[in-house]
Formats: structure tokens, C-alpha cells, sequence
């Protein structure tokens, strides 16, 4: 089995979504292309979702107008309904014909769904059913991101069936990779193994990416019992951005960083600089925690 390991960074989007101070289009660039120097080539940069609900996010058109297209780098966002897709639509319209990525997410529990989206779960994947036929019928890639695939923060631990369950239901929509999160850093990697075990009886391991918040310090550990499981893609964030705006240091996503050290300590490769992954950070931790 291949030793290379992709990371997918979602630092600017799931690290900066949480600050309550809002960072300028220019600095969101800047971490961005710092990013890209470091040889990352897949970026979720922001998400097109209701202003009143992540106001951070507001300005994900005009870091799009941003970004330099030249180096092949997916630059991802979130889209949670039609509403979303069409002003994505709408802000790449001026910018360089690039494939582009769009991402959908839904939650394996009731509460989060609730909670993150104002509907139930089924209603969910009713919602995004449009945006990704639309994505579909315009060459536009799609990823899919199943939330509290562990434990919500409403409803406690997730059974693997659940999780199973959703996966399931988003891919007869289409077939995409999904993105398994531990939104709150609370899964083991013992529990990590049974969910994915309960997942790969409908989704390969080759489609399946790890997503690890590391609130329960046990996000590396997660990902090694992932990567017994055949994963081989894992969402990171530079600086291990995220966590609570209130509570300055507190974990976030698992650090773009950490991994790499950790893998490359395992025998895998990522490709990364490390020394501009480092100069990445650095503008990363001048973003956290200043409300
Ligand atoms: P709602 O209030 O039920 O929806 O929210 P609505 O259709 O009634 O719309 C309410 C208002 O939002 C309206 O404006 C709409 O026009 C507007 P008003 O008439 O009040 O002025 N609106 C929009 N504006 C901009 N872009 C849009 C959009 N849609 C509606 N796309 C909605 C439903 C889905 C919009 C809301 O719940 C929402 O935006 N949720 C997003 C929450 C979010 O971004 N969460 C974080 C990302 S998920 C995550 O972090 C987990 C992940 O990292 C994996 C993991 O860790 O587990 C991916
Ligand atoms: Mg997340």
C-alpha cells in the first residue's frame, strides 16, 4: 500500500470560521499563499453559508478574487445549499476556468444537524441533492463531509451504524470522496476503527478522508489507527487554527505540523516543505484568539 499520505489543509476555512474577530481578505491571502508555497495543493479557503450564522466567512469572494490560479492548487469552499453554490458560481465567474472544488456537509447526528443547518439529517441530504447535481453538470469536483462521526455534542457518541448509514445515503446521491469528522475531538482511535470498519462496507478506504479536531488531544493517535484502516488522506490545519474564540490555545483542528512530523516519523511522505509548513504556522498563530 502507497506510503504517501495528501493533506488536505482546511485552516483557512475550519481554523478561521471560529475567530470572533474578523481577519481581513489580506491577511486570509497571505496564510493562503503561504500555503501554497509550502506545497499544498489542496486549500479549503472558505464557505459561502449565511453571513448571520459564520460572519468569517463573508469574505470568501473576495479572498477567491485573491488567489493565484497558476499552480494547479484545488482551492476548495463549503456550500450548504443552492443559495451557496450559485454566489460561488457567482464570485469565480471573473477568475482563471479551474475545475474548482466544492464541498457539502451533512451530520451523522440529529442534534448537530440541527444545530449547524436548521433541518434534520434526511432533510439535509435533500438540500444538497440540487448542489451536487448542479456541481455534477458543470465538471465540478465534490466532497462530501460527514459531521460528530464519534460523538455529538447534543446527542453523545455516534453509533458506526449511524455514521454507515448517512455515508451510504450521500453517495447514492454520487459518488464522492467523504470526509469523516470528529467535530469535537472526542473518538479514540478504538472507536475510530469501528466507525470506519461500519463505513468501508459502503465506501472504500481510497475515498475516505480522516478529519480530527484535536480537543481530546487524541487526533494522532486517531489518525494512526486511520491509517491501519487504509486511509491515506487527512484534513489539517496550519497552526492547529480553530477552537473556541473564547478560550485562546484551546486545540483546534489537528496541526498541519504535527502530522507531517508524525508521519514522516511512521516512514510515510507528504511532499511538504517543512520549513514554510513552519513560516505558515507562524501566520496562522498571528491570526488566533484575539476577540
Ligand atoms: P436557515 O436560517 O435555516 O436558512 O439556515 P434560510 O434558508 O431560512 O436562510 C436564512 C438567511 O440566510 C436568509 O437571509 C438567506 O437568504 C440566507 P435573510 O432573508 O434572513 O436575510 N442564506 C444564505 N446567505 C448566504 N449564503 C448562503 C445562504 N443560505 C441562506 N448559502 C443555512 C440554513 C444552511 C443557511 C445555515 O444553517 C448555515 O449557513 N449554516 C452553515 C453553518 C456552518 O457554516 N457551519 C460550519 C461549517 S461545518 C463544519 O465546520 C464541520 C466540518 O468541519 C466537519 C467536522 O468538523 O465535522 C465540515
Ligand atoms: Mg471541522
Amino acid at each position: 500500500m502507497s506510503n504517501h499520505v495528501r493533506l488536505y489543509e482546511v485552516g483557512p476555512r475550519d481554523g478561521l470560521q471560529n475567530e470572533a474577530r474578523i481577519i481581513s481578505v489580506e491577511h486570509k491571502v497571505g496564510l493562503i499563499r503561504a500555503l501554497v508555497q509550502a506545497g499544498l495543493k489542496d486549500i479549503e479557503v472558505g464557505s459561502f453559508v449565511s453571513e448571520k450564522w459564520v460572519p468569517q466567512m463573508a469574505n470568501t469572494d473576495r479572498v477567491l478574487a485573491g488567489l493565484d490560479y497558476r499552480g494547479g492548487v484545488n482551492y476548495a469552499v463549503l456550500v450548504p445549499n443552492m443559495k451557496g453554490f450559485e454566489a460561488w458560481r457567482e464570485a469565480r465567474a471573473p477568475l482563471p476556468r479551474i475545475p474548482g472544488e466544492i464541498a457539502v456537509f451533512v451530520a451523522a447526528s440529529e442534534g448537530f444537524s440541527k444545530a449547524n443547518l436548521n433541518c434534520t439529517i434526511a432533510e439535509s441530504l435533500e438540500r444538497v441533492r440540487p448542489v451536487i447535481e448542479a456541481a455534477q453538470a458543470e465538471g465540478v469536483k465534490v466532497r462530501g463531509y460527514v459531521s460528530c462521526v464519534t460523538d455529538c455534542p447534543f446527542d453523545g457518541p455516534t453509533a458506526p451504524e449511524a455514521v454507515a448509514d448517512v455515508v451510504a445515503r450521500l453517495c447514492e446521491i454520487a459518488e464522492m470522496p467523504i470526509s469523516l469528522g470528529d467535530t469535537i475531538g472526542k473518538g479514540t482511535p478504538e472507536r475510530v476503527q469501528s466507525m470506519l470498519r461500519a463505513v468501508k462496507a459502503h465506501v472504500p478506504a481510497g475515498r475516505l478522508a480522516g478529519h480530527f479536531h484535536d480537543t481530546g488531544g487524541q487526533a494522532l493517535a486517531n489518525i494512526e489507527a486511520a491509517l491501519e484502516e487504509g486511509l491515506r488522506v487527512f484534513d489539517t490545519a496550519v497552526g492547529g487554527l480553530g477552537g473556541c474564540p473564547y478560550a485562546p490555545g484551546a486545540p483546534g483542528n489537528v496541526a498541519t505540523e504535527a502530522v507531517m512530523d508524525r508521519l514522516e516519523a511512521l516512514g510515510y511522505e507528504t511532499g511538504l516543505d517543512r520549513a514554510a509548513i513552519a513560516r505558515a504556522a507562524t501566520i496562522a498563530k498571528s491570526m488566533r484568539g484575539r476577540a
